[in-house]
């Protein structure tokens, strides 16, 4: 199991110093495997020991970069290898849109990398109920922060329905603002907030608002904010699902025309308070119906590369199939067969980056 155990501090360096110093490679093995049994046992983080007396690490991480040094054939890439870990050990690099620890970017095996995400079932974890129909899985607004913000930044979800990126906000450190359109959807979701533990550094709120005209740095100004560093859009998939009756609910557009506009105005609106270099995430889907498929997500796309962002990543993601949907998988497979299309099992997270130079394109 990947255990995070206390090192003894100042022994433990002290260890990989005398290391070192030594001259004869095959030396240097034999007392790594030393060390290995001797750490490997260690406490695991689960006794809280002092943090300053004591290095955190993932058993996983420090057994594999002692079995490196092991496999060294020359004393000069073991200690190569030894100095690396005392590096990784005693210093910190991180990018300037996240916290994480380059030095030790072993050590992240929860954040994804790749562009195709079979995420498993949803985290129902911290407050995250699933009330919401329509909403996303809380894995999604989870990875897009630990890419892209660092503890105490601001994340805005204009389309924040149940507030699945609030919560995830609170539990990582974010500051949030979530806007919507349905008042009772506010009033509940604002519950839910409320309901989670008392935090002394960060907040998330949500406000109610038509996302397409909100002028949202007054809205961030009434929270003590003046941008963002993070943008979340997970709009309605036009009228895949009509979340009200109002017709400033995007769902209600009276065309995928129409819908786009709407849409266009939100990126439009939300970038003006997103800063320079740092990320947008659409999260959408398409649409198949009257026996055609429309490309939503890439018409969507589309809207936001109009507006002075750079295209970072295209990423599907597997579709968490509805209960109805399940009970009808016959019946669907029977008109794909007959129809001669595909059945959705996928939707996309586009990810973009403002410009800081907007007169580079
Ligand atoms: C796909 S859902 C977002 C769900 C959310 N990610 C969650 O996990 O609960 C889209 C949301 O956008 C809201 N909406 C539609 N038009 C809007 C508008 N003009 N301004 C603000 N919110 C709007 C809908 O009411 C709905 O709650």
């Amino acid at each position: 199991m990947n255990r995070i155990i206390a090192l003894e501090k100042t022994s433990f360096l002290k260890s990989l110093e005398n290391l070192r110093s030594l001259s004869d490679v095959r030396i240097v093995k034999k007392k790594v495997q030393l060390l290995r049994d001797r750490v490997l046992q260690t406490t695991s983080f689960r006794n809280r020991p002092g943090r300053n007396n004591h290095l955190l690490v993932s058993r996983r991480y420090l057994a594999g970069e002692l079995e490196q040094i092991q496999q060294s054939h020359t004393l000069e890439r073991a200690n190569y290898y030894l100095s690396r870990l005392q590096k990784s050990l005693t210093s910190v690099k991180t990018a300037k849109i996240n916290d994480l620890n380059l030095r030790r970017w072993k050590e992240y095996d929860e954040v994804l990398t790749d562009s195709l995400w079979l995420l498993p079932d949803r985290d129902a974890s911290a407050g995250h109920s699933a009330w919401y129909w329509g909403n996303f899985v809380p894995q999604i607004p989870r990875q897009l922060m630990l890419r892209y913000t660092k503890k105490g930044e601001w994340v805005l979800d204009p389309f924040a329905g149940s507030g699945t990126t609030l919560l995830e906000c609170i539990r990582l450190g974010r500051n949030g603002l979530g806007v919507e359109l349905k008042p009772s959807v506010v009033r509940k979701t604002r519950a839910t907030l409320q309901s989670m533990p008392s935090r002394a550094n960060n907040t998330a709120s949500i406000e109610v608002g038509d996302s397409v005209v909100t002028d949202f740095r007054k809205v961030l100004r009434q929270h003590g904010a003046n941008s963002v560093q993070l943008l979340i859009l997970h709009p309605p998939y036009h009228n895949i699902i009509r979340f009200s009756k109002s017709r400033r609910d995007l769902s209600n557009a009276r065309s995928t025309t129409h819908f786009l506009e709407l849409l266009g105005k939100v990126i439009e609106n939300s970038l003006e308070v997103l800063d320079k270099g740092r990320y947008l995430a659409l999260v959408i889907g398409d649409i198949y119906s009257k026996r055609e498929w429309t490309p939503l997500a890439f018409l969507a796309m589309n809207e936001v590369l109009k507006r002075e962002c750079l295209l970072k990543s295209i990423i599907v993601k597997n579709f968490n199939q509805t209960t109805g949907k399940r009970k009808q998988e016959a019946l669907w497979r029977y008109r794909a067969l007959s129809g001669g299309f595909y059945i959705f099992k996928h939707e996309y997270i586009f990810l973009f980056q403002k410009q800081e130079n907007l007169s580079r394109r």
